[in-house]
């Protein structure tokens, strides 16, 4: 039986939830049911949509959180646990993005993309993980990108470390479901977020010319295929990749 409220009582961390999709995914899930750990770098915008959450009568704290960082990622977790008592739920979504060419990227640059996108996704995964197997259920959720799969002009590093984080979630995906921990990864197309509405005008003309629903998803949209994967409806569901593009390079 699989109740109106998809994540009813379901401890969630949701990083990089102080804007764009991160804070969708942590809006929608409260709405849901779910007590969330609203995770942000920018810890006054992570105490903001924390707020928002609860002053719409949801279940939410704010965690200044590094994902970068072993001890952040580690401390995150533990919040969460300390809170509400589990960690069912993770959604590794923070993200940089620092558009620059192959050539001329530097290797600062490289590592700041790699280590948010790539190794922060790991480092909480492990943690989080760590809880999970103890409780013998939880379900993680990677936020790739559709240019894991098509590449894009000033985004290698962007581009290697969300096509890595399918390798990252494949191997989860087997290593974690004997515990019953499944993991899944969604791609989303052209969302029109702070992060994603800083590149120039044409380039976001373009990308919604090339999408055949003729337009930008609305970050609740993204937010409900991930609630799809984080909660018991895709329970036969484990190292899936789910392109959320419009239809957008299919
Ligand atoms: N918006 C899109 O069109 C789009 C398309 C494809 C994929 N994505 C992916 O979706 C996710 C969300 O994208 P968005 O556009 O909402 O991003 P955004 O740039 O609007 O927000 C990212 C958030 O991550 C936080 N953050 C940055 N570094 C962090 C760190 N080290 N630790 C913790 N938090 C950190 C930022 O403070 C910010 O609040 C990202 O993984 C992104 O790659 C977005």
């Amino acid at each position: 039986m699989i109740s109106a409220k998809l994540l009813d009582q379901r401890s969630v961390i949701v990083t990089g939830a102080g804007q764009g999709l991160g804070q969708a995914i942590a809006e929608v899930f409260a709405g849901h049911g779910a007590r969330v750990a609203v995770a942000d770098l920018n810890a006054v915008a992570a105490a903001s949509v924390a707020a928002r959450i609860e002053d719409r009568g949801g279940t939410a704290m704010c965690v200044e959180a590094d994902v970068r960082d072993p001890a952040s990622a580690e401390h995150l977790v533990r919040a969460c646990q300390d809170a509400y008592g589990s960690v069912d739920v993770l959604v590794n979504n923070a993200s940089v993005i620092k558009p620059s060419t192959l050539r001329k990227m530097t290797v600062e640059v490289w590592d700041e993309v790699l280590d948010v996108h790539l190794k922060g996704s790991w480092l909480m995964m492990r943690e989080a993980s760590k809880a999970m197997r103890g409780q013998g259920s939880g379900t993680i959720v990677n936020i790739s990108s559709i240019v894991a799969k098509t590449g894009g002009i000033a985004q290698g590093h962007y581009a290697a470390a969300k096509a890595a984080i399918v390798g990252l979630t494949k191997t989860a995906a087997k290593e974690w479901a004997p515990f019953g921990v499944r993991v899944n990864t969604v791609q989303p197309g052209l969302f029109g977020t702070p992060g994603a509405r800083a590149m120039a005008e044409g380039a976001w003309q373009a990308r919604i010319q090339d999408t055949p629903l003729g337009r930008a998803g609305e970050p609740h949209e993204l937010a409900n295929a991930v609630l799809f994967l984080a909660c018991d409806m895709s329970s036969f569901v484990t190292g899936a990749v789910l392109e959320v593009t419009g239809g957008r390079d299919m």
